[in-house]
């Protein structure tokens, strides 16, 4: 089945944020946003703007009728600065104009003193002054001190990994609606309605009743719309509270990559220790994570980093600690993987740190390790494992000897250009990592023509998720989807939601859906029995029609649908999922906080330019785990999607600020994404489908970050096709892996020598 936004999408007759018809009246926000990164407000001086023409009112903190805080886990992020600033760009007063036009010329109007304090941009540093978000965690198994005593071979070393924009091609925004009694209706393009709803009552000083937040779609999320929608929903909601009247803000693209949180940059160490058979005996590692200014989401992150510490393998012997940084940069949040990526390219660097030194590919070493079915990770789970599966099939179907051979052959007989190969295993976690937000619902309405309509807590991002629903109701009621709606998310309708993300999506409000619609059936079964006088285990549907043992009736879906109606029987249904099986305890660390993992192998090829330092990839081959995937369309694009993604974070997106805490990269020009010269040539991706059981929704694994893991390939490809060019060469892993550290790379100690 095709998405079902896709003919809308073609013909842009989508609605996004910026789609929704405007009321008379509507007003327009824009932020006047901190340029300094730490300090004290001395001076605002608003009087200039508030002459500009068409300002109706400039917010400031004060104007806040409920608390001035919008952080989630932690309370320690400001709406709104009061007295301080701790990024650039972080909301210091809110102009709403009678256009967005003209709020924008009035915020350039603002002046503001601020009386500088020291900066930090760099999580070590922050960790070594005691700026720390939340108290370091440390994972253990077995006993790794010990360990390293007995092995043969040990490896220590740095990695870093860089941020990451969303660049979400819609960016953020929120449009706001005064209703009846001082309610709220907020329009917002967030991957958390729930979230935007409780941090707007919050702010507000309003109950959650009030407050009703509808999303229809996103052009996209990844994460960077779990928790940052809330700022500008929170500001809106805060204008139409004084004002009565609706305000939109949408914020230009310079404005949201200035102002919003990216993937978190880290810096880490790493100990590996391998025994004379290449297994990894033990393995340390220390993560510094740069949380940015706020906690945000940076806690959950940095849990993810642990519970990925071994990514793919099995070592026995192990211990991980993790800090969370606090630095003067916008708060980093939730991106793609989640702290997962950040990890796997630690333990990717350590063995191919390992393999240099040893002399082989990292693939010896990789291969050797993959963790197997009742292994035990580092957090006590064990492992119901398809690693070596994908591994093997991965070898076998892109023949991965020959591929080795062609790349040392062509680096052979060239000279300028050069080759490199790496394969990159993954596995990821599904669930919330809390236990506690692994729930959803469903609420499904059947009407008395037989079309059905369904909301749940699930946002629609481009991830197919609306699709996936609509294919589980079509699947139990046996009905044409084309009878099928499923209805924009609501917490008026739907309440207490997760926020769409963990890649979770599909299964928690897939299984909601459902149980909502198995309900149904069973009461129209009942009906269907009395109708035809059967029994109810002699009924079932399919393709609209009623069956009794096997045979179709005369009854169809919409008599039966009626006939249920006229008995006064419920024709609608409010299904409740929660994850069974799952539990964590963070004293021990230790537990069963995912309903299963997803697996996969990837084979990356790449051509390095070696005058140049530029690269291209010729292909990605992979071996996915989908477990029994429900939309093989929908699944591919998030692979090919999360393959691309990966592969700029590694390589072109370079993320920089400066000493000062300013966003240097802040606009298209200054940031390189993948686009369509760069993505792969080729990728191909083989659906491993197994028959095992698990918790996902019809068994179909959760797609939608793992693949991302992926694109670390593209790094360690780079590096095998510098090390063919220049052996002597030890490139640091310090990632991304731009042209012109591919250059540096390729001729570094030559360029010593010549001199
Ligand atoms: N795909 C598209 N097209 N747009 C997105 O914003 N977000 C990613 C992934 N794939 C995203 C996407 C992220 S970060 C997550 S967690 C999952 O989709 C969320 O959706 P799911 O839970 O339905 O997989
Ligand atoms: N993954 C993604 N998003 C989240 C998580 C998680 O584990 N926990 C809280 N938000
Ligand atoms: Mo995805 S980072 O869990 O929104």
């Amino acid at each position: 089945m095709k998405n079902i936004d896709s003919s809308n999408h073609l013909r842009g007759q989508s609605i996004y944020l910026d789609d929704i018809p405007l009321l008379t009246g509507t007003l327009f926000a824009v932020a006047f946003d901190s340029p300094i990164a730490h300090g004290v407000i001395t001076k605002l001086d608003l009087t200039e703007a508030l002459d500009s023409e068409g300002v109706v009112r400039i917010f400031t903190a004060k104007d806040i009728p409920g608390e001035n805080q919008i952080g989630g886990i932690i309370p320690d992020e400001p709406l709104i600065a009061d007295h301080h600033v701790h990024f650039c760009g972080m909301p210091v007063a809110l102009v709403v104009a009678e256009s967005d036009e003209l709020a924008r010329m009035a915020v350039k109007k603002i002046k503001v003193e601020i009386s500088p304090l020291p900066i930090i941009t760099d999580p070590r540093e922050a960790q070594q002054k005691g700026e720390l978000i939340v108290q370091p965690r440390t994972f253990t198994l077995g006993n790794s001190a010990d360990a390293f005593e007995n092995c043969v071979h040990v490896f220590e070393g740095k990695v870093d990994s860089n941020g990451q924009e969303h660049l979400y091609i819609e960016t953020q925004g929120a449009y706001t609606v005064p209703m009846e009694n001082g309610a709220i209706k907020i329009y917002s393009s967030t991957q958390g309605p729930t979230a935007v709803q409780r941090a707007c009552a919050k702010v507000l000083g309003l109950p959650m009743h009030m407050l009703e937040v509808d999303v229809t779609r996103l052009g996209g999320g990844f994460g960077g719309k779990e928790d940052q929608a809330n700022t500008w929903a929170a500001l809106c909601a805060m204008a139409t509270y004084h004002l009565k009247r609706p305000v939109k803000y949408s914020l230009h693209r310079m404005e949201d990559m200035r102002m919003t949180g990216k993937r978190h940059p880290y810096s880490s160490d790493y100990k590996i220790g391998l025994d004379k058979d290449l297994k990894i005996v033990a393995y340390e590692a220390t993560f510094f994570q740069n949380a940015g200014a706020a906690a945000d989401l940076s806690p959950a992150v940095l849990e993810r980093t642990l519970f990925h510490c071994t990514n793919s393998y099995f070592v026995p012997n192990v211990k991980a600690t993790a800090y969370s940084c606090r630095t003067n940069l916008p708060p980093n949040t939730a991106f793609r993987g989640f702290g997962g990526p950040q990890e796997m390219f630690v333990i990717e660097s350590a063995i191919a740190h390992a393999a240099d030194e040893l002399g082989i590919h990292p693939s010896e070493i990789q291969k050797r390790n993959l963790i197997r079915t009742g292994d035990e990770y580092p957090y006590g789970q064990i492992a119901v494992s398809e690693a070596t599966e994908c591994w093997e099939k991965a070898e076998k179907l892109f023949d991965f000897e020959k591929a080795k051979k062609d790349v040392a052959k062509f680096n052979s007989e060239n000279h300028l250009y050069k080759k490199g190969i790496a394969l990159m295993p993954i596995s990821f976690g599904i669930s919330f990592t809390k236990t506690l937000m692994n729930q959803a619902r469903s609420l499904v309405h059947v009407y008395t023509d037989g079309s059905v309509n369904i909301s749940t807590g699930a946002v629609e991002m481009g991830q197919g998720v609306n699709t996936k629903i609509l294919q589980v109701a079509a699947q139990v009621f046996s009905i044409n989807p084309d009878s099928i709606r499923v209805n924009s998310t609501n917490t008026f309708r739907i309440a207490n939601t997760s926020p769409s993300a963990a890649s979770a999506t599909a299964d928690l409000n897939g299984r909601a859906t459902q149980i909502a619609c198995e309900a149904i059936l069973n009461r129209l079964k009942d009906v269907a029995a009395i109708e035809l006088n059967v029994a109810a285990e002699k009924i079932s549907l399919k393709d609209q029609c009623v069956l009794i043992d096997g045979i179709k009736s005369a009854m169809d879906w919409k008599q039966l649908v009626m006939a249920a109606f006229l008995r006064r029987v419920s024709l609608s249904e409010h299904g409740h999922y929660a994850t069974p099986e799952i539990h964590f305890d963070p004293k021990k660390e230790k537990g069963h906080p995912f309903a299963y993992h997803v697996y996969g192998s990837a084979i990356v090829t790449a051509t390095i330019d070696c005058l140049r330092g530029t690269y291209e990839f010729d292909s990605v081959n992979v071996v996915h785990d989908f477990g029994s995937s429900m939309n093989v369309i929908i699944d591919r694009g998030q692979v090919e999607g999360g393959i691309v993604q990966g592969i700029g974070w590694m390589t072109m997106e370079e993320v920089i600020y400066d000493k000062e805490g300013r966003l240097r990269s802040n606009a298209l020009s200054t940031y390189k994404v993948p686009d369509v010269y760069s993505v792969p040539k080729e990728i191909n991706i083989d659906f491993l489908q197994t028959s095992k059981d698990n918790l996902a929704i019809f068994r179909s694994k959760a797609v939608g970050e793992p693949p991302l893991m992926y694109g670390i390939g593209a790094f360690f490809a780079l590096r095998e096709a510098i090390k063919s060019f220049n052996p002597e060469v030890k490139t640091a892993f310090d990632s991304p892996m731009t042209p012109e550290k591919v250059l540096m790379a390729l001729h570094s100690r030559k360029l010593k020598m010549n001199n």
